[in-house]
């Protein structure tokens, strides 16, 4: 039997954040020679807010060069972009005309962001989740490997994709695949630094919520310094009453390598004082590798378009298969 299918994603929406790396890059890096892996850029799902176009394909290019800086190998994975294959906005179409609306109107994050956006909100924001699904049913994915806030999307993803087996194929998984979803619990969940209730996310205006992946040293050392605490003497994990001393300390943990036992004896006794410079030494040293592979790879523009080429070659190749099957079962006719 062959490996099974990985399939994920990241928006190209400014620079990636600890909590893209930790919650599911790191994963993906980790487990990649376990599966057969692509990596998709997804410029669709960009747009869906508002975005600034002199801005769309230079964050696509950082995104993709990321993926490569944090150790993906492209001998089992395969790098693209998601509006360089048409499939995934046509398969989405079909998709759209079998997923009942009062599915999307149910999505935690449309309402999340539905709310932020105010009037601004366009019908992209509400089709989201099933760009999503064509994402990862173009590729008959048997894992999706993602933060614990896609959970929801993945299970809606399961549900269109066997209501098209149901209403249009014969019997689970005859024209589309369900994926299962991955989601690993230690750090699916990194924090915001400014308020440790509320997710890391590129979304925040106040950049000091987060650390991105090519901040400098002196950047990371300011936040860290600044980034919100408690009065109370001495660190320890999972206690309600102090998030942001569980984030941080969760933080340490994943970046040092350490595992939590070591970590919780490690700084018990410890005041902010003496903890917060740790950390920020941490940060910047587990950061140090991947900044330095991002240079180089940004350095040979000619490099990464080749990744994205053959990236988009190998991945069309198999979303073409799957919308024809699509089609195929709705009845459409072939060109001429
Ligand atoms: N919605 C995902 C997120 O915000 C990104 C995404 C788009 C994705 N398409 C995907 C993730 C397909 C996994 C598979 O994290």
């Amino acid at each position: 039997m062959g490996k099974q299918r990985v399939l994920s994603g990241v928006q190209p929406t400014g620079n990636l954040h600890l909590g893209n790396y930790l919650g599911a890059i790191r994963n993906w890096v980790e487990r990649q020679y376990e599966y057969e892996n692509f990596f998709c850029v997804v410029d669709l799902h960009a747009i869906t807010v508002p975005h600034d176009p002199a801005q769309l394909a230079a964050d696509t290019y950082t995104i993709a060069a990321l993926y490569l800086a944090c150790g993906i190998d492209l001998e089992n994975s395969t790098i693209f972009v998601q509006s360089h294959i048409p499939a995934h906005s046509e398969l989405t179409w079909l998709l759209n005309c079998l997923t009942p609306l009062a599915w999307l109107d149910d999505m935690v994050q449309y309402k999340e962001k539905a709310l932020k956006q105010g009037e601004n909100v366009n019908a992209g924001l509400l089709d989201y989740p099933v760009l999503m699904a064509a994402d990862i049913l173009l590729y008959d994915a048997d894992k999706v490997p993602v933060g614990e806030d896609q959970k929801q999307h993945l299970e809606l993803t399961r549900d269109i994709a066997a209501r098209l087996n149901y209403l249009y194929g014969n019997g689970e998984n005859s024209v589309l695949k369900l994926p299962e979803p991955d989601i690993r619990q230690v750090g699916a969940r990194v924090m915001s630094l400014t308020d440790g209730t509320k997710k890391m996310s590129k979304s925040e205006p106040a950049e000091g919520s987060r650390i991105n992946l090519l901040d400098s040293p002196e950047a990371i050392q300011r936040k860290i310094k600044r980034c919100k605490t408690d009065p109370t003497r001495g660190l320890w994990f999972d206690d309600p009453e102090r998030p942001e001393c569980h984030n941080l300390l969760s933080l340490y943990m994943l970046l040092s390598g350490k595992d939590k036992e070591t970590v919780a004896a490690e700084c018990q006794d410890m005041g902010w004082g003496q903890f917060k410079p740790l950390l920020a030494e941490t940060t910047v040293e587990a950061l140090k590798p991947i900044q330095q592979k991002y240079q180089e790879i940004v350095r040979d523009r000619g490099y990464l378009e080749s990744v994205l080429r053959q990236g988009r070659e190998k991945a069309a190749a198999i979303a073409e298969q799957t919308l024809q099957r699509v089609r195929d079962a709705l009845g459409f006719s072939r060109p001429l």
